[in-house]
């Protein structure tokens, strides 16, 4: 059974255009904040509004899930990339990725505090999932810091591999790199 279906009755999944950006900003504050005061900032790097509006355009695409009054209770950012797997992940290869090839990247993917583990992050990768294969993307990254286990744990229930921990040179954040190759079908 759906568990998310349990919990929220009436809510709407779109694709997040301009509009949405104070609610993006938004909700991405609450769970920063919430997250600081569980002495766990680092779990989220904190975007401006400026990285999100880039993000509602082509190539990349923002996904949310909203309340019939509008307010947003999850989002991600697919992101899409092809610069070299180091320069945007900081692991020297994606397995299986040609050289120059693109690569979908997982950012900004947020819940809100009161509605986290009710299944929404599930929902945000499946969509994730369909759009690449809409769009031919076949290789899939994310990032996370080690220590965030429902994270981490999150990405390897839906079929990502770990390729390791790494430093992040910029703020010496120990980041765990994972990895998918989609099937055909987007799965
Ligand atoms: C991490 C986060 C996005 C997860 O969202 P969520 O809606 O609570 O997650 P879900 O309820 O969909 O659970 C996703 C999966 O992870 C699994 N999971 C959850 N906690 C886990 C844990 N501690 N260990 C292993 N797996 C775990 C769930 O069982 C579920 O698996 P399923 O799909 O097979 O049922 C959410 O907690 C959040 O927004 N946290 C703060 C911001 C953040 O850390 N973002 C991620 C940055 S990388």
């Amino acid at each position: 059974m759906n568990t998310l279906l349990e919990n929220v009755s009436d809510f709407s999944e779109r694709y997040l255009k301009p509009d949405d950006l104070p609610g993006i900003v938004t909700l991405q504050d609450i769970v920063a904040d919430r997250l600081s005061h569980a002495g766990t900032p680092r779990f989220i790097v904190k975007r401006s509004g400026e990285y999100f509006a880039a993000h509602l355009q082509d190539p990349h695409a923002m996904f949310g899930v909203t309340r019939p009054d509008g307010e947003l209770l999850a989002q991600m950012i697919f992101r899409v990339s092809n610069a070299l797997p180091r320069e945007e992940l900081g692991v020297p290869e994606l397995p299986g990725l040609q050289e120059g090839g693109r690569f979908s990247v997982a950012q900004g993917m947020v819940v809100h505090p009161d509605w986290q583990g009710n299944g929404l992050m599930k929902l945000l990768l499946r969509e994730w999932f369909s759009w690449c294969g809409r769009n031919g993307i076949m290789h899939l990254a994310a990032r996370t810091e080690h220590s965030h286990a429902s994270s981490k744990g999150g990405f390897l229930k839906h079929g990502f591999a770990d390729l390791g921990t790494i430093t992040d040179q910029r703020d010496n954040a120990r980041v765990c790199v994972l990895h998918k190759i989609l099937e055909d079908g987007g799965q």
